[in-house]
């Protein structure tokens, strides 16, 4: 596997692809990868000829009480891993290559609507700082596919947005979460917990699978299903953000007759801030 840092060399290798008739896959990471993002990866793989991964800590998206600082940057195994699985290119860039006049002045990508929503609300500018350096990426890389998590379910739906209005020349792909034995899903920010928070940790994910359960009973109280997710939540020691039953397709509270649901959550343990989801298909 290659390394790169340059936009330029980016450029040149998926151009050269593209000319033998090869497909490309990109899978935007911020590093630290774990089994979640190779999962990410291999199912680029399993769409395409060559597969580019990148790394990049995204200022733009970190608030400025946020762990940007102490995110953690693990270029070398990186490497080492993504060579394992696979992937062809890594396109790891410095700040000053993705925004040359500073982040202060870069043009930003605005998703309305979904952006402002549950995370938006906790993470004001998150997702203008993730919709941007995604676009920026898709336009470097020139990718037939990207892949995201579905962990990430809103960001999933703010890309899958801006891909469509925007009319980026590229397929989304959405990849299953990847979870731990006990139900945690898996994040970089899970090292972050001490041993007695990671042992409550999977009752974020418990609480989403009950609510499902609720859900899938026929419970239509959606109001009533998110204050018992807050309260099982709260019990397990979490300072809980938001806990919502939403519809999939706008993030907006469903109507009655909603079927494709989706149960978002996030809630801080300590000082660590988890967010985990669940889709739930109601039968008509
Ligand atoms: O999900 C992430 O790791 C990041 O938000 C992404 C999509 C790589 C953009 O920085």
């Amino acid at each position: 596997m290659e390394l790169v840092h340059r936009i330029s060399t980016v450029r040149e290798r998926v151009r050269a692809w593209h000319r033998e008739g090869l497909r490309v896959a990109l899978v935007p990471t911020m590093g630290n990868l774990h089994r979640g993002h190779l999962s990410l990866v291999i199912a680029g793989l399993a769409r395409a000829d060559r597969l580019v991964a990148s790394v990049f800590v995204n200022p733009l998206q970190f608030g400025p009480t946020e762990d940007f600082g102490r995110y953690p940057r693990t270029l070398e195994r990186d490497c080492e891993l993504l060579d394992e699985v696979g992937a062809q290119l890594l396109f790891a860039p410095a700040a000053d290559e993705m925004y040359p006049g500073g982040v202060e002045q870069t043009a930003v990508v605005d998703v309305p609507g979904l952006a402002g929503l549950l995370e938006g609300q906790f993470r004001p500018g998150h997702f203008a700082g993730v919709a941007t350096v995604v676009t920026k990426l898709l336009n470097i890389v020139a990718a037939d596919v990207a892949v995201f998590g579905e962990k990430d379910f809103q960001q999933l739906s703010v890309i899958e947005r801006l891909v469509a209005d925007l009319c980026l020349p590229v397929e989304v792909v959405a990849a299953p979460t990847v979870r731990d034995p006990d139900g945690l899903a898996l994040s970089s920010r899970n090292q972050y917990l001490s041993p007695e928070e990671r042992s409550l940790a999977p009752r974020l994910y418990a609480a989403l699978c009950t609510a499902r359960e609720q859900l899938l009973a026929g419970e239509r109280d959606w109001a009533g299903v998110e204050s018992a997710g807050l309260r099982a939540l709260a019990g397990a020691g979490f300072a809980a953000d938001y806990f919502a039953v939403r519809r999939q397709s706008d993030l907006l509270p469903p109507a009655a007759d909603d079927d494709s649901l989706v149960v978002l959550a996030a809630a801080r343990l300590g000082t660590t801030r988890l967010i985990d989801n669940l889709r739930v298909r109601l039968s008509p």
